[in-house]
């Protein structure tokens, strides 16, 4: 197992067959083999740096019908609501007073926001804070959209695949949507000249040691700054409410896959594996993520942008969660950095 994992780090790639090994085999001397690996690695790019983005949850309203999401457009108990531009510059006012110098837009697929909209708050955001990034999460678009958005200003992207198998795809959306479309979209981001993040689930309904090594293989590809992953947490209101969540331990071990493929790339501790584990992003850290994305969405609807059950931090402030972090990051050796936190290419 050891050897596979020297392999990667060497080759930044592996057979289909050596990933579907390595995921089906892996004991926990692999894990911490690979989290000590995946470490250094970021360690020697990165040092003890660890950069935060300001989540603005900005609309709930979603169009799609994403089985796994709790804001999918079946859901008709989920309350749903929009940010005024004024409350998103609010938030993006309180973020830069709190260190943060990027800020990402993330929500539903809402045709409220036209391209217009959309690039109109880009514009704004740049304008008024020429010294930061801003990343832009809100679905799949056409070229000329994503290049709209880019001349406003737009920084960075992203989008998870969700999973790079089309047969998995299809159980995990239903049948307006496509595999083709959404890694055509990855692949115009990153055309247009976005820095660009796509990502996929741990454990999410129907995944096989096989659909995970074409996840890996398609990062490898794609070549994105930044991977989003996560465990996928039951929501109760979609058809998935009695699936079993995606486990800390796949979800580490997997970070440390990708730090070590992918030796540069932008990595997050999500806010799910702080879910599913009360030191989620700490052990994230450890295991090779350097990237935190803590919530500046107004408390009054955080509790309303529930994708999945028991997500952490909708409770508090973004106040009580930056510092709350700076606390949580320091406890295992490293410090938030007051910068934009580009790719180090
Ligand atoms: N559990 C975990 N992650 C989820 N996402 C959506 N629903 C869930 C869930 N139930 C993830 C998807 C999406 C991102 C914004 O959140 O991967 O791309
Ligand atoms: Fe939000 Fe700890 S990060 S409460």
């Amino acid at each position: 197992m050891k050897n596979l994992i020297d392999a990667l780090e060497k080759n930044s790639a592996l057979t289909k067959e050596e990933f579907t090994f390595l995921i089906k085999n892996h004991d926990e001397e692999t894990d911490r083999y690979a989290a000590l690996k995946a470490r250094k690695i970021a360690d020697d790019i990165y040092g003890k740096d660890i950069y935060i983005r300001g989540l603005i949850e900005f609309t709930n309203y979603c169009k799609n019908g994403c089985y796994y999401c709790g804001i999918n457009c079946t859901n008709r108990d989920a309350e749903r609501y929009r940010l005024s531009d004024e409350e998103i510059l609010l938030c993006c006012e309180k973020g830069y007073e709190l260190g943060y110098r990027t800020f990402v837009l993330q929500g539903g697929e809402d045709p409220f926001y036209t391209d217009d909209k959309i690039a109109a708050i880009v514009n704004s955001i740049k304008k008024k804070y020429s010294d930061c990034a801003v990343t832009l999460s809100i679905g799949e678009k056409e070229y000329d959209s994503y290049k709209k958005f880019f001349d406003a200003g737009a920084d960075r992207y992203l989008l998870r695949h969700e999973t790079a198998d089309d047969a998995h795809y299809r159980k995990l959306h239903p049948e307006s949507m496509s595999l083709e479309h959404r890694k055509k979209c990855l692949y115009d981001l990153k055309e247009i000249g976005y820095q660009v993040g796509c990502g996929f689930m741990v454990g999410s309904p129907f995944q096989t040691a096989e659909n995970l090594a074409d996840d890996f293989l398609f990062i490898h590809a794609l070549k994105p700054h930044m991977v989003g992953i996560g465990p996928f947490i039951p929501h109760e209101k979609t058809v998935f409410a009695d699936k079993k969540a995606g486990t800390l331990k796949e979800t580490l071990f997997f970070l440390s896959l990708l730090r070590i493929m992918e030796k540069r790339v932008l990595l997050p501790a999500t806010t799910a594996l702080a879910t599913i584990d009360s030191t989620g992003r700490e052990k994230g850290i450890l295991a090779g993520a350097n990237v935190v994305m803590p919530n500046l969405s107004p408390v009054g609807v955080r509790k309303k942008y529930k994708l999945y059950d028991g997500k952490v931090c909708t409770g508090e402030d973004a106040a009580e969660c930056r510092f709350c972090l700076e606390r949580r990051i320091e406890s295992v050796g490293y410090h938030v950095v007051v910068s934009r936190g580009d790719y180090k290419a």
